[in-house]
């Protein structure tokens, strides 16, 4: 890809309060472990001129982004493909480890992967149920087409805590006999036959059960859990993390990851990360955002899918 047909499909979301959060300091490394479209690891190089960004992300699809990055920012920058609960594995890799002074993690899936028609994640586009982010063996329709009624409704019900889980895992079921569930049509048509639309009409009934599959599929939750882990890890003293999340599950694990550490009561969650015996994080967190950053009016008209976003912070002291 060239420097003239590149742009930015993906709107960013808490741009200026996520990159506001990171020092200015001279020479300072920084990691991006959800590349995407680069909006944030754009804004970390432009704002910080002697910065370099190692920019992550699970998907393939982003190495044309990452060249066009090389391009432009060449020492300054590096690509590399892998997964945040990988993060700890990379930065031993690359001679990282209590080197980093910042790492932004912007949760969930780009404009890009949505809009793109060959790979399932939109229910406004009708494509092959797919939704994997990167290598992951079950693709949605997999999972569609060999789980139980039981399996499928709790996984509904968990992860897009999707009240309908129970009707909606039935009517899965009884398609099957007739045929495979092949297409992101097929589902949203079976959905819409089971469950009422909601009373916020511009809501569609079918929004849970896509953002709970794809959870399922990209294996989200644990992901995250271990990110946060990796990222304390590698982070240096005074090191910041921030987290830039898009539904009630992934900010109750940061909610808590960050309570927990810093010394904070928590609740108690079944989502929580499990701590491993050797685990050195102990109570070593201070909290930058006391109370969550959400983004303000005028960023959700600009950009809609941005009114879930929550962003937290921490240091490491
Ligand atoms: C919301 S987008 C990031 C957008 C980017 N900040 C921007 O403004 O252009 C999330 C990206 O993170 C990637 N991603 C999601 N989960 C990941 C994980 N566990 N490890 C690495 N990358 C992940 C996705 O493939 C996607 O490209």
């Amino acid at each position: 890809m060239t420097k003239s047909n590149f742009s930015f499909i993906h709107k960013p979301v808490l741009l200026n309060e996520s990159i506001n959060l990171f020092s200015n300091q001279k020479n300072l490394i920084f990691i991006d472990g959800t590349f995407g479209d680069g909006n944030h690891t754009r804004a970390l190089l432009e704002k910080n001129k002697t910065c370099k960004v190692y920019a992550i992300d699970r998907d393939p699809n982003v190495k044309h982004n990452a060249t066009f990055f090389k391009k432009k920012y060449n020492e300054r920058f590096k690509f590399i493909l892998g997964k945040i609960s990988d993060l700890e594995n990379i930065a031993l890799n690359e001679n990282l480890k209590n080197k980093v002074s910042g790492i932004l993690f912007d949760l969930g899936v780009s404009t890009r992967q949505l809009k793109d028609e060959k790979r399932g994640f939109s229910f406004q586009k009708d494509s092959v149920l797919d939704m994997r982010m990167g290598e992951s063996k079950e693709t949605a329709a997999d999972f569609l087409n060999t789980k139980n009624e039981k399996e499928i409704s709790e996984i509904l019900f968990n992860y897009g805590e999707e009240r309908s889980s129970r009707k909606i895992a039935k009517a899965i079921i009884n398609f099957r006999k007739k045929k495979k569930i092949e297409k992101t049509f097929e589902l949203v048509e079976l959905i819409k036959s089971v469950k009422r639309p909601s009373k916020r009409k511009i809501i569609n009934p079918a929004t849970k059960t896509f953002q709970a599959i794809r959870i399922y599929v990209n294996n989200e939750l644990e992901e995250l859990k271990n990110g946060l882990i990796s990222a304390i890890n590698i982070l240096k003293k005074k090191g910041r993390l921030t987290v830039i999340s898009f539904h009630s599950l992934e900010d109750r694990i940061v909610k808590n990851f960050f309570n927990k550490h810093s010394g904070k009561i928590y609740n108690k969650s079944r989502y929580l990360p499990q701590l491993e015996p050797n685990n050195t994080i102990g109570k070593s967190l201070k909290i930058l955002t006391r109370k969550v950053i959400k983004p303000m009016k005028e960023e959700i008209e600009f950009n809609y899918y941005s009114r879930s976003a929550k962003l937290r912070a921490v240091e490491k002291i």
